[in-house]
């Protein structure tokens, strides 16, 4: 046993000498001092190098088909009531939502922004599945709804009139998701009821006999697909005001699908947007640009 202490100790590089013999310099201790805290920092700078995460981009072609696309949204509209704003989607592919109800929530808000009652959409009115008229025309000013309709929907016509009175003055935060195939489309938020006439998209908007509607908004969020590390959404809490009296705001959104890779080689597909904008004044009772918010999308196939 001593005999191996003896071999390793043998073996110490640094023998040591008697203390004695020790002289500490005031130059040896002020370069003990700057070399420690040198070597701190390089070791702090070393450690957060090898902490930091680096993230790598890639430009490949995305050939996947047939896949759905996830809209996020919370959009807060505080001159137009719930009753009154209704949210439509259609896409190139032919595929249309009017009066999308399902996965949507509307919160009435007062002029101050306080919440007054929450709803899983079904403030809207009766979905109106044909045309105002027979002979297609539009409604006289004058003339009452009604009388276009079509048995039971007369009765949930009156009680929507009157909800609409009701929430006169009031603001409209909506918020939830729609699942639209993956192609290029748009979906707006606009006061009326929408209807298909004749393969035209058409807005009901004689109801409210009102001539203007204030479609200022803010968008609280808006992303296409789930979140992922680094993503930017560019439209997240923009606030436009309305000034002109009537007219249409156009977003045209590039969707770039996106294909984030962690660490674990866990990978989330989502994606990626850049958009412009563009308000589009129009003339009071000139039904030629439709009141509301519009969101027209182009999807690109690469994935970043
Ligand atoms: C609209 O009102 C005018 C004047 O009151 C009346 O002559 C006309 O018949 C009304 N139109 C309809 C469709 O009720
Ligand atoms: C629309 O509503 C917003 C917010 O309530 C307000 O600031 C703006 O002045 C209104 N615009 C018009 C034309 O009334």
């Amino acid at each position: 046993m001593d005999g191996l202490f003896g071999k390793l100790r043998q073996l110490d590089v640094y023998p040591k000498i008697n203390e004695d013999f020790y002289s500490r310099t005031l130059s040896g201790g002020i370069i003990t001092i700057i070399s420690s805290i040198v070597m701190f920092l390089l070791f702090v700078s070393e450690l957060r190098l090898y902490l930091h995460l680096v993230t790598e981009t890639k430009l490949v072609v995305d050939t996947s088909r047939g896949e759905r696309l996830r809209i996020n949204f919370d959009i807060t509209f505080p001159a137009l009531a719930c009753s009154i704003v209704s949210l439509d989607a259609m896409d190139i592919s032919g595929e249309e939502h009017l009066d999308v109800k399902h996965d949507i929530i509307k919160r009435r808000i007062d002029s101050h922004g306080n919440v007054i009652e929450v709803r899983q959409d079904g403030i809207g009115a009766p979905k109106i599945e044909k045309p105002l008229q027979r002979h297609g025309g539009r409604l006289e000013q004058n003339e009452t709804y009604c009388g276009s309709c079509y048995g039971a929907e007369v009765c949930k016509r009156e009680g929507f009139l009157q909800r609409i009175k009701d929430e006169d003055g009031e603001g409209c935060n909506i918020y939830g998701f729609l699942d639209v195939n993956r192609v290029a489309g748009n979906f707006h938020f606009a006061p009326g009821k929408s209807f298909e006439q004749s393969n035209v998209h058409v807005h009901d908007l004689q109801a409210f006999q009102k001539e203007s509607f204030n479609i200022s908004h803010k968008i609280n969020k808006l992303a296409f697909g789930d979140y992922f590390p680094g993503v930017i959404n560019p439209l997240d809490s923009v606030q436009w005001l309305q000034q002109a009296p009537y007219g249409m705001y156009q977003y045209f959104i590039k969707v770039v699908p996106s294909i984030y890779n962690d660490i674990n080689g866990q990978a989330i597909q989502s994606n990626q947007f850049s958009v412009t904008e563009h308000f589009r004044a129009g003339e009071v009772g000139r039904i030629q640009a439709l009141p509301g918010v519009f969101f027209s999308f182009m999807i690109f196939l690469q994935s970043r």
